[in-house]
């Protein structure tokens, strides 16, 4: 089918930007997904946590923040384009970077430009945050999967989020490293609030054994409130959709993962929005720029 551009006097077209100013009154959620360690069900998270959000009706869009290998458009197939690289550099829109995935999530790939988002000159930087203005969805969420680590990209896009996913399953390192991770943000940048989410866990008291763990440390030595936001389990199912380059959540919706990727995307929903939140997408360009100025004062 093909789509009739309205005439923009047009009762009709008057009525539909106005819904979209509605729409824009609320703001884009951004949930960062990351956890320290690698390994331990990120992209996977990030991923099904889109997709089941977009199968609940909402806009979604996701960002690959990490660089490494095995990502987003490799778990999903997806072609090789331009990137943010070439946006920043004024080369391409945003809109001819974003590739549609599974039920219209709109995907930025990962690419060179994520790091150089930490370091833009003014003029990249308000041309970025125009791009993402441009762009001409209203969404309703963005999920960004972060690098593993502690690196600028990783605090930087954890800072520029509203909510922190913290991915982390039952070894210890992937404690420890949640545990610094938690402690980095929160101590050199005030972050308060963080949801712990335990992947790949084995039996049902698991997921809470790994959240009490955790729980006990930030207890004694931070000033933070964490919260278990779900627990998915260990499932071969994910590592079958993986295979076909699929997500969870579309391949075998039945499956126990996908049953708590679902769940996950539900409570989210009912998070409290902050108070500091603000309608448009151009906000997370401007919180990014913001964090990456924070770091370089922190880091001369
Ligand atoms: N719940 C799960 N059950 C089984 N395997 C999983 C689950 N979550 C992730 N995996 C597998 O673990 C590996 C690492 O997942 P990935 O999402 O790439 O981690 P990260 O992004 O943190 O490096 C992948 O092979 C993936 O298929
Ligand atoms: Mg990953």
């Amino acid at each position: 089918m093909r789509s009739v551009p309205l005439a923009s006097s047009s009762p009709l077209a008057e009525q539909a930007s106005g819904l979209r100013r509605l729409r824009r009154a609320r703001p884009v959620r951004v949930l960062a997904v990351t956890s320290g360690k690698g390994g331990v069900g990120k992209t996977n998270v990030s991923v099904n946590l889109a997709i089941a959000l977009a199968q609940s009706g909402k806009s979604v869009m996701l960002m690959d923040a990490d660089l490494g290998l095995a990502n987003v458009d490799v778990l999903l197939g997806l072609p090789a384009g331009p990137n943010l690289a070439h946006v920043i550099d004024g080369r391409c829109s945003l809109e001819e970077v974003v590739v549609r995935g599974p039920r219209d999530v709109r995907i930025i790939p990962a690419a060179s430009g994520v790091q150089r988002m930490a370091s833009l000159t003014p003029q990249q930087h308000a041309g970025l945050i125009r791009a993402f203005g441009e762009l001409g969805v209203d969404l309703d969420v963005m999920v960004v999967d972060t690098a593993a680590g502690v690196s600028d990209s990783v605090v930087l896009f954890s800072l520029a989020a509203q909510e922190i996913i913290v991915v982390v399953c039952d070894e210890p390192p992937s404690i420890t490293d949640a545990y610094a991770l938690i402690k980095l943000l929160h101590r050199d940048y005030g972050q308060q609030r963080f949801h712990i989410l335990p992947n790949m866990t084995r039996t049902a008291r698991e997921g809470q054994d790994i959240f009490q763990k955790l729980a006990r440390v930030c207890d004694r030595f931070l000033d933070v409130a964490i919260d278990l936001v779900g627990v998915v389990p260990y499932d071969e199912h994910v590592r079958r959709a993986v295979r076909r380059q699929l997500a969870v959540v579309d391949a075998y919706p039945q499956s126990a993962a996908a049953v708590a990727f679902k769940k996950l995307a539900c409570s989210t929903d009912k998070w409290p929005v902050p108070d500091h939140a603000r309608g448009h997408l151009e906000f997370f360009v401007e919180r990014l720029f913001q964090a990456g100025q924070r770091g370089a004062e922190d880091y001369p």
